[in-house]
């Protein structure tokens, strides 16, 4: 493609800055590979109170970012380089939203002021576009908290944004945006946008409702979630919504950033190692063991889980089979936080089981090491929209035992014992039993075909899913939205 775009691309999280899920990993890496193709793309993110404004630079003027009825907020703004790139990221910065431990709350859950403070960051994105000046041809929204976007840049800032294409990325449609109508005083979009075909639902405002019907693009993160999400089990509310949309409703698969995740250049494995050299990967599963105190042998099949405790992956599920598992000669290994049940239900696993490890609270580096050292990687969510540690283990010569659901479906090959092909192992129905029979299925592969698990390890490493590839698509998407606002 010819045309260079100028995108803004904002996001609540973003790698390496902020993270708590694979929202961080996209808005870390698609930027980037947008960019090797070509395009002028700024990225904004929220300056939360552990990123260490020593590290970035202050740009010399104050952005006044107006919040309607709550007068005019001024925020700073912060910028550097995306590492190992030429994209610029810039942080608005405003203690009072953003001076927090956490990023969308604690352990008492959500803040309450969540709605406010991703508004005013939405808002400050487009003032900050205007103050650069930055003029936009396409503004990228994700997820719920800059769903407002697309609304915003008809609405409130249509003098300055009238010509810009806006597409909404959902990463995760659980997750909505719910608030009380009166903050529609704050957006400054105009009561007439409170209806049901945009921004109302049950007499509430939801934001990514609101997105959905105004963006002039729809993404999510996987074909086969792009489905799932037009129908009642997978819609949470916004089945019909998204089937009346559809004809922008695009599904782009998720990449991998290789220069993160990459047994042969991952500086935190014990010993680094490729397709050719698999035999390495015996040290790091030594290592992992070592690191957890289990019993250091490499016939033992170890079976690893990263990824946040809450119901969408299929923790409950998990928990339910976990005593009948550890009786098999194998071991499991977690690395996780998140509802406190499931903390503490695992808590006592690993007490009273030796076979069992667990690490709770968040560790890039046990992520690694679990990646890298396991033979075997659980995630048997019930939903997932992408998932990445899936794609990552791939890389990792570490087959993944999943449900056929969303981007695991799309990313794992079931194993095919006729032909002794495939990349992983997958089961379909979110029962204790399918999951049951799958570990064990797996753990017989390991142990009594090792040949053919082997060629499945060699078969995974070799795969390649690229931001490349992903942002071409994107690309066709921004086309799309561009076409469609120029209405020809
Ligand atoms: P989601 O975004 O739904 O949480 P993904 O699979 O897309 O799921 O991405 C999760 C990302 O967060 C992965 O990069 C994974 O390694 C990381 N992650 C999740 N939990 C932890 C944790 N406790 N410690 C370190 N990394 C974690
Ligand atoms: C969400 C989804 C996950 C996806 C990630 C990045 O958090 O739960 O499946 O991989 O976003 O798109």
């Amino acid at each position: 493609m010819s045309n260079k775009l100028n995108i803004l691309f904002t996001a609540s999280e973003v790698v390496p800055f902020e993270k708590t899920g694979g929202l961080a990993d996209v808005a870390g890496a698609l930027p980037k590979a947008l960019e090797r193709l070509g395009h002028n793309i700024i990225v904004v993110m929220p300056r939360y109170y552990n990123i260490d404004r020593s590290q970035l630079e202050q740009l010399p003027t104050p952005l006044g970012v107006p919040m309607g009825s709550l007068g005019e907020f001024w925020a700073g703004v912060y910028r550097r380089q995306l590492p190992k790139s030429k994209v610029t990221i810039y942080f608005i910065d405003y203690e009072a939203y953003f001076g927090r431990s956490g990023l969308y709350g604690d352990k008492e859950g959500g803040y309450h002021d969540n709605d406010k403070r991703f508004i005013f960051f939405s808002k400050a994105a487009l003032q900050l576009c205007k103050m650069l000046p930055f003029t936009p041809d396409i503004i990228h929204a994700n997820d719920w908290h800059t769903a407002v976007l697309p609304l915003l840049a008809q609405t409130r800032f249509v003098h300055d944004f009238a010509h810009a294409a806006t597409v909404l990325t959902i990463h995760n449609l659980q997750h909505q945006g719910y608030c009380d109508k009166s903050i529609i005083d704050v957006m400054e979009v105009g009561w007439e946008h409170f209806n049901h075909h945009e921004l109302e639902s049950f007499d509430s405002i939801n934001l990514l409702k609101g997105g959905i019907a105004v963006a002039d693009a729809i993404t999510t993160v996987s074909k086969k979630y792009a489905q799932e999400i037009q129908t009642p089990d997978f819609g949470f509310g916004l089945d019909g919504h998204l089937r009346a949309h559809n004809y922008k409703l695009f599904g782009i698969l998720n990449g991998v950033d290789y220069a993160e995740w990459n047994p042969s250049q991952d500086k935190f494995i014990a010993m680094k190692y490729d397709r050719d050299d698999i035999d390495k990967k015996a040290l790091c599963k030594r290592d992992l063991q070592k690191h957890f105190g289990l019993v250091l042998r490499e016939d033992i099949p170890l079976i690893g889980f990263v990824g946040r405790f809450v119901e969408q992956k299929g923790i409950a599920l998990i928990a339910s089979v976990v005593y009948k598992l550890l009786d098999y000669e194998l071991q499991i290994v977690m690395l996780g936080t998140g509802e406190v049940w499931a903390e503490s239900f695992f808590a006592k696993v690993a007490h009273g089981r030796e076979n069992f490890a667990l690490h709770i609270g968040y560790s890039n580096v046990l992520a690694h090491k679990i990646e890298a050292g396991s033979d075997m990687f659980l995630m048997p969510s019930i939903f997932e929209p992408c998932g990445l540690n899936q794609i990552y283990s791939l890389r990792y010569g570490t087959l993944p035992i999943v449900r056929a659901t969303g981007g695991l479906d799309d990313t794992i090959i079931n194993f095919d014992d006729d032909h002794n092909i495939g990349n992983g192992f997958k089961f379909y129905d979110a029962t204790n039993e399918a999951l049951y029979h799958t570990v064990l299925w797996a753990v017989d592969v390991y142990k009594n075909s090792k040949e053919a698990f082997q060629k499945m390890q060699q078969f995974a490493m070799q795969e390649h899913f690229s931001w490349e590839d992903s942002a071409k698509e994107y690309e066709k998407v921004y086309l799309f939205a561009l076409k469609s606002k120029r209405g020809n």
